[in-house]
């Protein structure tokens, strides 16, 4: 949600801040802001795009500083309630990501103190909050004021009497160091300063810093001094650049034959005729599994789906797919089924609760993720990276065709595990799985054909995506691209329900996009494409180049290579994201900023 930077170096602190907040600001945000130490703290911040902070700062010269792009959860979209807040002297200036739960009780506690209150946000507390507790030394006062908060946060601090010092805390909210020669940085996700540096030091919930330009030293919730881990960071600056692409969604949707390449290789051998994963991954799929339950939110949720289809028809073994926001808090734990999360980012607050819930419960977790570091690989028994680079356009899609290959994977290492694949049938999928970037190329090659379909659906007011088997989570994933980007309603089907109901909505003006596979289902979504079109609504057909038939049927057809039946799902994502792409394009719409929405979501 919100983002956050801080630095403490040699630089210029308003280039580094705003560079920063121009790399943060995919994360969704309203408002930005940023305080930069210059013998006396200053404060700039407004509503809208980060120019506009821009705009407002004069030269100054301050190296010392923190910065935020916001997104509004308490208090509206303000000049006023955008970060940095500041004690009453404006000698404290504060970021803050998260929710403070019991703020209205400490704001009413401050207020009798005599604290004046110029926001309308749960933040503004804590800048209070270290100025109350506040007596010449920051991070004593940091410590004092987090004592209070309930909720969830990550904060970075500043104060005008120690001009050097950048103090930083979280709990349950990511914060990360970035470690530099002369010059730290501290922020919500390493985009933020990978121009400046690829070393990180990630921290734990409970831990607070200390940084310099010079030193850094962390603390954890007891203020014993800990030694931290330096990472190497392998992702760099040009992977979170747009790189001539109109947009960020774009790129990535063209990243997919190379990211589809990363997440197999080193992972798929003919030669040893086996799956590898770290040692610790290998031990969980090795338990005794009864059943797998896969929690996850939005994409990575469908991902999910698409999960249970290819680790039931391999392994047998009944898979669960529950949205994390509801298996926090509802449905059954047992202890011997393993809980695996999908979450590209992370930090998604829902799916962290249902790991933490699904590990109270006794459950062994498993993590698919594609950022290393963050909280999700650090409070799992194990994690899978998707190794897909930086995604920053808010609409997920390399890392929804890495989440399933990682899934397809966890799949065959099972069955080879129980032993219900023999040799030769992991040889042919090997084989198969290695022509998966070939396929997506030529999806690809051939977006022509999707933007003369994007044409057709530009002005539409809902359109059905239908499917059946593995195909049905891929229609949920279609209407979601097209939903959040294009802002026309979409919905997903089992193609099979639409009598159920749907069928209710379905007028001529309501284009349907129908995947259609040559498997056991195809006869059945054939008949379904001949009711649909009974109602006089427009079929667009995704099909195989091989598919003769389905031109009697549908209105449109755009074509994807399969050559075999493994993951066919990869090349059919992929022109359900170029098609959503191309309507939201022609539409004009912000497409990797979509209204209200954000990258990563690390509140409930
Ligand atoms: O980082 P996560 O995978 O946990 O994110 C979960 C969802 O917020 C995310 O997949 C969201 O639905 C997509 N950005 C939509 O394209």
């Amino acid at each position: 949600m919100c983002g956050i930077i801080g630095y403490a170096g040699f630089r210029d602190a308003r280039t580094v801040l705003l560079e920063s907040l121009k790399r943060l600001d995919y994360r969704g945000y309203d408002s930005a802001g940023v305080a930069i130490i210059d013998k006396k703290l200053k404060v700039y911040k407004e509503v809208g795009e980060i120019a506009n902070v821009e705009r407002l700062i004069p030269k100054i010269k301050g190296t010392t500083g923190i910065g935020h792009t916001r997104w509004a959860t308490h208090g509206g979209v303000t000049k006023e309630n955008a970060h940095p807040h500041v004690s009453c002297d404006k000698k404290i200036a504060i970021v803050h990501n998260g929710i403070i739960e019991n703020f209205s009780k400490l704001k009413e506690e401050l207020k009798k103190k005599g604290h004046t209150f110029l926001s309308q946000t749960d933040s503004e507390v804590i800048a209070h909050l270290i100025d109350d507790a506040y007596k010449g030394n920051l991070e004593d006062a940091v410590v004092a004021a987090v004592k209070k908060i309930q909720g969830s946060y990550s904060i970075v601090a500043v104060s005008e009497d120690e001009p050097e010092k950048i103090v930083g805390v979280r709990k349950e909210s990511p914060l990360v160091i970035g470690v530099g020669d002369s010059e730290n940085f501290l922020a919500s996700d390493i985009t933020a300063f990978l121009k400046y540096t690829k070393r990180v030091i990630f921290l734990n919930d409970g831990e607070l810093c200390v940084l310099t330009k010079n030193t850094i030293n962390v603390v954890d919730k007891n203020r014993k001094s800990i030694k931290k881990k330096e990472e190497l960071i392998t992702w760099n600056v040009k992977d979170a650049e747009k790189s001539g692409f109109a947009h960020f969604m774009l790129k990535e949707i063209y990243e997919q034959p190379d990211t589809v390449h990363h997440v197999l290789r080193g992972r798929i051998s003919e030669i040893e005729e086996t799956i590898t994963f770290p040692e610790n991954v290998e031990k969980l799929l090795s338990n005794e599994i009864n059943s797998v339950h896969i929690v996850a939110c939005g994409t990575s949720f469908y991902a999910g789906l698409v999960g249970k289809y290819l680790i039931e028809q391999l392994t047998n073994i009944p898979v669960f797919v529950e949205l994390a926001s509801e298996y926090r808090y509802f449905g059954v734990r047992n202890e011997s089924s393993l809980v695996i999360a999908i979450t590209q980012s992370g930090e998604t607050a829902d799916t962290l609760a249902a790991l933490r819930e699904a590990q109270m419960s006794g459950c062994k977790t498993l993590v698919v993720t594609n950022v290393i570091g963050s909280t999700a690989t650090r409070i799992s028994d194990g994690y899978i990276l998707q190794q897909s680079g930086p995604e920053i356009g808010v609409a997920a899609t390399k890392t929804f065709t890495s989440q399933i290959i990682v899934l397809f994977l966890i799949a065959l290492k099972i069955a080879l595990l129980q032993k219900k694949l023999g040799s030769n049938e992991l040889y042919n999928y090997i084989f198969h799985l290695k022509e998966l970037p070939r396929h997506v190329r030529d999806v690809l090659e051939r977006s022509n054909d999707i933007i003369a379909i994007a044409k057709h659906l530009k002005d539409a007011k809902s359109v059905f995506f239908i499917g059946r088997g593995i195909n049905y989570p891929l229609s949920l994933e279609g209407a979601l691209k097209l939903k959040e980007i294009s802002y026309i309603h979409a919905e997903g089907f089992a193609a099979g329900e639409l009598k159920h109901g749907p069928f209710a909505l379905l007028t001529k003006d309501t284009p349907v996009v129908a995947i259609v596979t040559q498997d056991e289902t195809y006869e059945k979504i054939l008949a379904n494409i001949g009711e649909i079109k009974a109602r006089g609504s427009t079929v667009i057909a995704i099909a195989e180049d091989k598919d003769t038939e389905i031109e009697n049927h549908a209105d449109f057809v755009l074509r994807f290579p399969a050559s075999s039946h493994v993951l066919p799902c990869i090349a059919i994502t992929v022109v359900l994201q170029l098609l959503a792409y191309h309507v939201a394009h022609l539409r004009k719409c912000p497409i990797d900023k979509p209204r209200n929405l954000a990258k990563s979501v690390t509140v409930e």
